[in-house]
């Protein structure tokens, strides 16, 4: 690399690069430069191996951290209305799947979505992602099932779509037609899951609007046999799935979602040791949700223990959505996944860079501080890892670089 040209050279940086080898602890390396071109990671590496490069523009970090852009890989982040009134039911006793069988929870915010126009559900979510920007996420998995028919779950996906387009950030669109049965299917479970795969799933293919397929696998949901069928679909249109599993109880969703060699198993206060080991043998990565666990004041954390034992990856995400976990903060998420959970800061670190990456089948483009990776990376007003993680409400976020380019504080501001 001596003697050649680049766009971008960062020097005096403290770098936690997450690398999964590495020797040090976040993989940090205290006087780290980088070196990017093409919107990629060129070099990494210590100040007193920096390589002899002529770039274009040089910027010192002042000593600051910079991590990987972050990555929240469970959102439902597009939705019309809101559920506040549900917030209030349940701290006055009514639970999250009383409220769901009374026609609220996701049919609540199915009906509001389905009368919200593109530009209406866009301009909803646009502060919504911002606020998640803010936190240095540089990537965001959406989901649709707010609409769960056609028309509504295309229009949901379009503007998740949208979103990544127009503002500084990657998406990944996730179809979740399988989340909840809409109120013209009550009782008759199985004529939707023949809708979603038959005439939904085949149109968002065709459309090519989505990246993966998910379910929500629960007694108020669907079952196996259901689930499965959904999979099958997403098998035959090429697409990877997901699932919502073990959430409020044992269906042997990660066993399930392991048979497909899901991506990630999302949830799972209730998975057992079977469905751990099944995790680890397909090399499905447990997606913890601490928003919804803290939000629904569940009373049994995932089994932490478990997942270390058998070296399932483990990432961390904001479930962000208008019923269980309005929770727009992915900093917040780290805190409450450690404070709740048991993580400690760097497993929590690791797990909405470097994991979440895994979660999304992007591994080997994002999620660490390497050469060869794009050149996505989160500026922080701190030299150490675990402050992103020990503060509660306070984002020391002062830039983010999305593929090389920057988006400092204010937009074009130099740190
Ligand atoms: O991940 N578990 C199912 N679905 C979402 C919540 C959806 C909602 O309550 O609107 C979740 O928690
Ligand atoms: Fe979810």
């Amino acid at each position: 690399m001596n003697g050649t040209d680049c766009d971008l050279l960062i020097h005096n940086a403290r770098i936690a690069t997450l690398a999964a080898d590495a020797k040090t602890p976040y993989g940090l390396i205290d006087r780290g430069v980088i070196v990017i071109q093409d919107g990629k990671i060129a070099w990494v590496g210590d100040e007193a191996r920096r390589p002899d490069v002529r770039a274009a523009t040089e910027t010192d970090c002042q000593g600051r951290l910079i991590t990987p852009g972050l990555i929240d890989c469970h959102t439902h982040l597009v939705w019309g209305g809101d559920r506040i009134d549900e917030f209030e039911a349940r701290l006055a006793g009514t639970d999250y799947a009383e409220i769901a069988k009374r026609g609220g929870g996701i049919n609540a915010s199915v009906r509001a979505t389905r009368a919200a126009s593109a530009e209406a559900l866009y301009q909803a979510a646009l502060p919504r992602l911002s606020r998640l920007l803010a936190d240095g996420v540089t990537r965001v998995e959406i989901k649709s099932g707010y609409g769960l028919d056609t028309e509504t779950e295309l229009r949901m996906l379009e503007v998740a779509r949208r979103l990544g387009r127009e503002q500084p950030v990657t998406v990944h669109t996730t179809f979740l037609g399988a989340h909840a049965i809409p109120p013209e299917y009550t009782g008759r479970g199985d004529a939707y899951i023949d809708y979603v795969v038959d005439t939904m799933l085949p149109a968002v293919a065709e459309a090519g609007l989505a990246d993966a397929v998910d379910a929500f696998l629960e007694h108020i949901a669907f079952s196996p046999a259901q689930v499965e069928r959904v999979f099958e679909a997403a098998r035959h249109h090429g697409l990877p799935v997901k699932l919502h599993a073990e959430q409020l109880s044992n269906l042997g969703g990660a066993r399930l979602a392991a048979r497909f060699a899901g991506q990630s198993a999302d949830h799972l206060e209730y998975l057992d040791e079977d469905g751990v080991r099944a995790m680890a043998e397909a090399g499905t990565t447990a997606v913890l949700l601490p928003g919804a666990y803290f939000f629904l004041r569940e009373k049994q954390a995932p089994p932490v223990a478990l997942l270390r034992k058998h070296r399932v990856p483990i990432a961390l995400a904001t479930d962000l959505n208008p019923g269980s976990s309005p929770l727009h903060s992915l900093l917040a998420t780290l805190t409450l996944g450690c404070v709740l959970f048991g993580l400690t800061p760097e497993e929590a670190l690791a797990g909405v860079t470097r994991e979440a990456a895994r979660a999304l089948g992007v591994a080997g483009t994002v999620g660490t501080v390497e050469a060869g990776k794009r050149a996505d990376l989160a500026v922080w007003a701190t030299d150490k890892p675990a402050a992103l993680v020990a503060n509660l409400g306070l984002t020391p976020c002062v830039g983010r670089y999305v593929g090389g380019r920057a988006s400092w504080g204010r937009e074009g501001e130099a740190p």
